[in-house]
């Protein structure tokens, strides 16, 4: 783990204050965002399609200047420090336009000598770098032979090249399947683990549980909530227990009787859902008001909150509709 100079390690890594991002024609893409994310820390930027994310990326990766606000990372302000905030990043964006006829190897030498970094050495550390993404077999293979989690994997590396203090990641396992999802999250916890900073956004409620220390969920440019997973998970209420019933004619009497254990609904799915503050711990008492009334219960489980709910929750609509002009 290298050793970043003090005084910009003091404050927070990534400090953002009333960013603002207004494109051409008056859209207010990001809208005032304030943030602060510790060295060491792992901020999932949760929203839905058109919320913002790219855009806040790019402006924090000097990729793009803000219209408004300010933002410094590792000390270092995004618009009057860009190339010292350049060293200290790596960047995986959203859209990576890569050479489809190059090599993973040949396009991790060359991000090492956009980085300046010498040719015994970069090469060195290619193959280091396609060995942590398991990409060793494929090394010499086009980028056009690659599969989406392989290309997720070769941009990771690419970031890393010039091992960055600090990593953003742009929706980083969008369209993968769950073991190259799960693997690619493994590979950022051992990197968080030896140090590195991690941005990602996502819009994926599960990916920001299983990897973000904390989450801020913005929406139409704005941070409309901010904690841990679980302080969010809270945010929705409740939890949820789901009860199938295996007679569905049934459903009215059992909703009657589960009364007295939550707030019952029904569910388009057939079933119903039950919210009580005991969550899991209300299992067995539920199976067994439906057993005295000899109402034969298929499944009992609990819900998770969704993206969607928390959403619903803080927003008061739903994720998919109504994201500004992306909305059909
Ligand atoms: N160059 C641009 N000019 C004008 N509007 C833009 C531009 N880029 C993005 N927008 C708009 O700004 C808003 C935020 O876009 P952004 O790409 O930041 O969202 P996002 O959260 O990354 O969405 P997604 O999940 O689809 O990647 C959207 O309404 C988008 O249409
Ligand atoms: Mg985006």
């Amino acid at each position: 783990m290298q050793q970043d100079d003090d005084s910009a390690r003091a404050e927070a890594t990534i400090e953002v204050e009333g960013l603002e991002r207004i494109y051409p024609g008056g859209l207010r893409a990001v809208d005032g965002v304030d943030l602060a994310v510790s060295a060491g820390e792992i901020y999932g930027f949760l929203g839905p399609n058109g919320a913002g994310k790219s855009t806040t990326v790019r402006i924090l990766t000097t990729l793009l200047r803000p219209t408004g606000g300010h933002a410094r990372i590792a000390g270092y302000d995004v618009v009057k420090q860009a190339s010292q905030v350049r060293r200290s990043i790596g960047v995986a964006l959203q859209e990576a336009a890569l050479d489809p006829l190059m090599t993973g190897r040949e396009l991790l030498q060359l991000q090492g000598a956009l980085h300046g970094i010498r040719r015994p050495e970069s090469k060195l550390r290619a193959e280091e770098l396609l060995e942590r993404v398991d990409l060793v077999v494929a090394a010499d293979r086009l980028l056009n032979t690659y599969s989406g989690g392989m290309r997720r994997r070769l941009d990771l590396a690419m970031a890393l090249v010039h091992r960055p203090s600090v990593l953003f990641l742009d929706e980083p396992t969008t369209g993968l399947d769950p073991v190259s999802r799960s693997s690619l999250w493994t590979e950022l916890r051992k990197l968080n683990d030896e140090g590195t900073t991690i941005f990602l956004t996502t819009q994926y409620l599960e990916e920001a549980e299983q990897l973000a220390d904390r989450v801020g969920i913005i929406d139409h440019g704005k941070l409309v909530a901010e904690g841990t997973p679980q302080e969010l998970g809270r945010l929705v209420g409740e939890p949820g227990l789901y009860v199938k019933l295996i007679d569905e004619s049934k459903s009215d009497d059992a909703r009657q009787l589960l009364a007295v254990h939550g707030a019952v609904s029904d569910r388009s799915a057939g079933g119903l859902t039950i919210r009580t503050a005991l969550g899991a711990r209300a299992i067995a008492p539920i199976v067994r008001t439906l057993d005295e009334a000899e109402i034969e219960v298929d499944a009992v489980e609990v819900e998770e909150p969704t993206l969607d709910d928390v959403f619903l929750a803080v927003t008061g609509h739903k994720a998919e509709e109504d994201s500004g002009e992306d909305a059909v």
